[in-house]
């Protein structure tokens, strides 16, 4: 299934994304770790941009409020999120000002998804955290209902993770579903992620303590399942 899923997709070109590091500067995986945060944050400040066959992953920007405003404003969409929905369209507005300081310090590491056939803001995928001691990062998504179960987010995910183990150097890759989020569990089978472990009671959420599952892929997991 992951094959099929993924074999239509190349490997991202990162020079052309513009993330190849200055001349004299080692490749990012080969970093020191003091250093490497230091170059995450040159990376993002600067985020790469990523095509795939039906989307174009870049920067956040702030003509994207109404294409964000229209799943975060969704009950649908937010009920498996740590996040509540937006009741405003200017709470977006302002969410997204803020996303430009954080692109701009270099601590906010999401893509925006753009549906290249009608040019529409459809969601976000990217990193939530980097744990550069144990050499893993963990990936978040959310797409608008409108495009939910045409492959899309494990389209997204894709040159995501590519950039995660090929240009990064990462050993692991996480994510993680709330009880009942079938929907994202499927999302990560689907890009080869198994199950890693349960916290039941793991995380307290809007309203109430909820169970927590973490899925992982390993760099050679990764590695074996794609075509080259
Ligand atoms: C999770 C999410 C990103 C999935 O993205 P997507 O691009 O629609 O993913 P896919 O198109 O691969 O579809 C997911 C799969 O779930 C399956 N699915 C749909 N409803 C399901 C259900 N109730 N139970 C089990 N599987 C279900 C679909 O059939 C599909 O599998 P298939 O392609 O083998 O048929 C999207 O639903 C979303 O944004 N949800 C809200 C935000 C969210 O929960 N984010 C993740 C937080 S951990």
């Amino acid at each position: 299934m992951f094959c099929k899923v993924l074999s239509f997709l190349k490997k991202p070109d990162f020079k052309k994304a513009g993330c190849e590091p200055a001349e004299e500067e080692p490749e990012f995986k080969y970093l020191a770790k003091s250093k490497k945060s230091k170059r995450l944050k040159e990376i993002f400040s600067a985020i790469p941009k990523f095509e795939t066959k039906r989307l174009v992953l870049r920067r956040i920007e702030e003509g994207d409020y109404a294409g964000m405003f229209e799943y975060s404003a969704d009950l649908d969409v937010t009920k498996f999120l740590v996040w509540k929905p937006h009741a405003t369209i200017d709470e977006t507005k302002k969410h997204i000002a803020e996303l430009q300081k954080r692109y701009e310090n270099g601590q906010f590491y999401d893509w925006g998804m753009v549906y290249k056939e009608n040019g529409s803001f459809v969601g976000t995928c990217g990193f939530t955290s980097f744990d550069l001691s144990r050499n893993i990062c963990e990936v978040g998504y959310v797409l608008s209902k409108n495009y939910w179960g045409m492959g899309l987010m494990p389209e997204a995910l894709d040159p995501i993770m590519e950039f995660a183990f090929g240009y990064l150097g990462f050993e692991k890759i996480e994510a993680r579903f709330l009880d009942g989020n079938a929907r994202s569990k499927k999302v990560m089978e689907k890009v080869g992620m198994i199950h890693e472990k349960t916290e039941h009671k793991g995380i307290f959420v809007k309203d109430g303590y909820k169970t927590v599952y973490t899925y992982s892929i390993s760099r050679e997991a990764f590695e074996s399942r794609r075509p080259r």
